[in-house]
């Protein structure tokens, strides 16, 4: 008689998902303050040589938090251009949305309910999605076909989700090198960046 040998069942997308964040996560952690500096150095540096911020105004960035791509080189470069630098909020009212607020050499900032630093909200310095020129995004993990897994809370998704398809804004990934994955498992709801900037490598995808 032969018996049917159940097969090991395969994780989940949900499960890769969480996996794929922890292992990422850990790495980029680990990087030293050397290795980061460096990185943020590069980092600016290359988007400075690049031809993506010459024609564009409002960019918003981010402020590095769990080993993310430090982005406080570029946006002191981009204050010196005289850029406006806009910073992300947890919405105040909208949960899981995200909400642009000028950032300035003066600005205060004070933690959110996970320890990130952000401006206060306040009517006039707001810069609705669809005005902005960039949004330079941190990511945990990309592939190359710039597939994009966050730190799971789908912030970025739902927000970038309020962009038209014939948008001007360019959305664009910061990671490291370490980063990079060979497949990001997707879910539906997952918005593909366009491109990707490493402190090595600027990708464009279409
Ligand atoms: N446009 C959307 N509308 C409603 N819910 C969404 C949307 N996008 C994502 N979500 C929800 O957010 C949750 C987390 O999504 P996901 O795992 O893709 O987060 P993430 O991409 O890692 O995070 P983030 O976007 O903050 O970087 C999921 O439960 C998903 O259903
Ligand atoms: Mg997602």
């Amino acid at each position: 008689m032969t018996s049917t040998i159940p097969k090991p069942a395969l994780p989940d997308t949900t499960s890769q998902r969480q996996q794929l964040r922890k292992i990422i996560r850990t790495q980029r952690q680990q990087l030293s303050a050397e290795a980061q500096q460096q990185a943020a150095t590069n980092l600016a540096t290359e988007v400075l040589a690049s031809d993506i911020i010459a024609l564009r105004q409002h960019i918003a960035l981010y402020l590095a938090n769990d080993g993310e791509l430090d982005t406080y080189p570029l946006i002191q470069a981009l204050w010196q251009l005289g850029k406006s630098v806009y910073l992300p909020v947890l919405h105040p009212f909208v949960a899981g949305y995200l909400l642009f607020v000028r950032y300035d050499k003066n600005t205060l900032l004070y933690p959110n309910k996970f320890g990130i630093p952000e401006p206060l909200v306040a009517c006039h310095r707001l810069m609705p999605v669809q005005q902005l020129d960039i949004i330079f995004t941190p990511l945990v993990a990309f592939d190359a076909a710039g597939n994009r897994l966050g730190m799971g809370g789908g912030f970025y998704d739902r927000t970038l989700s309020q962009l038209p398809p014939d948008s001007h804004c360019q959305v664009i990934g910061l990671a490291h090198n370490c980063q990079q994955v060979d497949a990001v498992p997707g879910e539906a709801w997952d918005i593909p960046l366009k491109q990707i900037i490493t402190p090595s490598k600027h990708w464009v995808f279409n």
